[in-house]
């Protein structure tokens, strides 16, 4: 979704703002611009849609704006068509004000209705622009830029980051923030604003992140930062932890294929400060032994591929917990008048800690009064604030759209979580806890086992990517797993593919399947391996083509009946998604490849979805 980044600064702010700008690509957009001030020209301004090559080759890579100080913007379009105009960032009418927008403003209508009426004469079709032409009218009549930018903020409803620059201004860039993120760097050659952390990781890792309702004024020396009425607030300065070099593709050819290979690594982070002398440790977990025993539901709330490690911990949950538990799709859940109260235990999983569903969910559940957790990637973000306990991956930044590595840290500190609740509650075997114990601690391994076996998938992918429609087929966990399998390959691939559960296949599916249709069969799940045979025969019989996923104890008897099978190293049942997976999101990037699509920016998908 879109990006900003802002540079107030003692060197040429253009050339940092397409590096930060090119660091973002990744969360998704389809036009692009930057603004920066030049003492010379006044505000000078470039915009294009496409590709950010676009930006760099209109503006020679930067040279052709001059000045220190500058805002960027990745646009992925809302109101008004990607086209040059309505890109960002959009300029006041008297071209002395330029301001880029990440957000929705609700009542724009009625505010351009008024402008227009005033004589203000609009370029663009945005939301955006009422923000700028507002801003400059406000600006004529009380010729003060911060008093201007407190009256904008009081007049839209919405959500919003802005960053802000003025002509007038020569050292100021001002940034808000209302429901959508926004950080402010401390650089050696100047400060910055940014939307994600990764678009001035190189330059800093110092940050401070912006709360609701905040103003900042940033200057090449000092960030200064506001309430509404503008009382001064101290805030902390956070230090970031995340390496450079792994939001850099390192001579990959795709982000996706690097993020997969991390896997072992970034589970191994996860897992290892969190086991100590053999036991589960969460320091001072939101809910007691005497709470949990009181709990009357458990909700996972997620979207997309982390909706999908909760769809598999409603299977492994339930057997730890002797518990029910709900997953919900957070777009469902904050609409769906859930049953709430304050023996729930809410938890939100999200990799980017912004997506705005989940967020909405999120502040849903708390108002019902509900005890919530966040599983989150991404420190410091907006979920991991708002909920009462936040347990972090450790996937480090993901930039391909696709995840992978963010959902398998997810699963495992699910895994984790799940078997030390299970603990608290006498719901497992101090025995089985000890088992399960000591084989999380082998995934990492056995995953680079998984990882080894590349040339099975590349393989496989080479014979099958030119299929129209692919099946997933499996009971249980492996259902569960086939909901991520299949997401990967349609996102990537875009071939129409669907996971369904086995049982299932009989009630309508089986009539899809015809000579060469390809079937996807996942039998890793042993306690319902015979029934998952059962239904390769099915699809079999009427013609399908079968690719079955199992482990290694059970490759035998798959490889009798399906016509490739790919197996993983043998793991306790509530694990062995984490290791299924590899072989799935090995295939989709392989099937990808050879269908020539633009992996790591898949058509229409952005990282984080930060509108409704
Ligand atoms: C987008 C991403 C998915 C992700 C989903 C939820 O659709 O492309 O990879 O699973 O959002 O994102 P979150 O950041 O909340 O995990």
């Amino acid at each position: 979704m879109c990006g900003i980044i802002g540079f107030a600064g003692r060197e040429e702010a253009a050339p940092i703002l397409l590096d930060g700008l090119a660091r973002m690509e990744y969360r998704g957009y389809d036009s692009a611009g930057i603004a920066v001030r030049s003492n010379q020209w006044g505000l000078q301004a470039k915009k294009s849609r496409g590709r950010l090559e676009r930006l760099y080759e209109l503006t020679h890579g930067g040279k052709d704006l001059d000045g220190p100080l500058g805002i960027g913007h990745t646009r992925w379009a809302t109101h008004g068509e990607p086209n040059d105009c309505n890109a960002h960032p959009h300029i006041s009418e008297d071209g002395r004000i330029a301001l880029v927008h990440n957000g929705i403003i609700e009542n724009y209508m009625e505010i351009k209705e008024k402008l227009i009426r005033e004589g203000v004469r609009f370029a663009s079709e945005t939301d955006t622009e009422v923000a700028v032409q507002l801003l400059a009218y406000y600006y004529k009549q009380c010729g003060s830029m911060l008093e201007a930018v407190g009256k904008v903020l009081h007049r839209i409803e919405g959500s919003y980051a802005f960053g802000i620059i003025c002509a007038d201004y020569p050292n100021a860039l001002i940034a808000a923030r209302k429901d959508s993120p926004l950080i402010l760097g401390f650089g050696e050659k100047g400060n910055f604003i940014a939307s994600d952390v990764t678009a001035i990781l190189k330059y800093t890792r110092d940050v401070i992140y912006m709360e609701d309702g905040e103003i900042a004024v940033i200057t090449a020396d000092s960030i200064d930062v506001f309430d509404q009425e503008f009382t001064p607030i101290e805030k902390k300065v956070n230090k970031i932890e995340w390496d450079v070099s792994a939001a850099e593709k390192g001579g990959y050819a795709h982000f996706m294929f690097k993020e997969i290979l991390e896997q072992p690594e970034a589970i191994r982070k996860t897992i290892a400060p969190r086991i100590r002398d053999g036991k589960i440790i969460f320091d001072n977990f939101l809910i007691t032994p005497e709470e949990l025993k009181n709990l009357s539901r458990i909700y996972i709330i997620a979207c997309g591929s982390a909706y999908h490690v909760g769809a598999i911990c409603k299977y492994t949950w339930e057997k730890l917990l002797r518990r029910p538990v709900e997953v919900c799709l957070a777009s469902e859940f904050r609409y769906s008048d859930p049953l709430v109260d304050k023996n729930t235990l809410a938890i939100i999983i999200s990799q980017s800690g912004e997506t705005l569903d989940s967020m909405a969910a999120l502040r849903e559940a708390k108002r019902l009064g509900a005890r919530t957790l966040a599983i989150v990637n991404v420190v410091g973000s907006s979920i991991a604030r708002e909920a009462d306990q936040v347990l972090y991956t450790w996937a480090g930044p993901e930039i391909a759209v696709a995840t992978t590595k963010a959902y398998s840290t997810q699963l495992i500190l699910m895994d984790l979580i799940g078997l030390y609740l299970g603990d608290l509650l006498n719901t497992i075997s101090k025995e089985d806890y000890q088992i399960i114990l000591r084989q999380i601690e082998t995934l990492p391994e056995k995953m680079r086992a998984c990882l080894s076996k590349l040339d099975d998938a590349q393989y496989l992918a080479s014979r099958h990517f030119n299929h129209n429609s692919i099946f997933f087929i499996g009971r249980n966990l492996d259902y569960a797993m086939g909901l991520e399998g299949s997401l990967k390959l349609k996102e990537i691939s875009y071939i129409h593919s669907e996971a369904y559960a086995s049982g299932e296949l009989k009630h309508g599916t089986i009539s899809l399947i015809e000579p060469g249709t390809l079937v996807i069969a996942l039998g890793t799940y042993h306690a319902l391996f015979d029934k998952a045979m059962s239904n390769v025969v099915e699809v079999k019989a009427r013609g399908a083509e079968v690719l079955a996923i199992t482990t290694e104890s059970y490759r035998e008897r798959m490889e009798k009946i399906a016509d490739d099978t790919i197996s993983v190293p043998d793991v306790h049942p509530i694990l062995q998604p984490s290791l299924g997976i590899i072989p799935l999101q090995l295939f989709a990037y392989y099937v990808a490849l050879q269908r020539g699509c633009d992996i790591d920016k898949p058509r229409n998908l952005a990282k984080s979805v930060t509108v409704e």
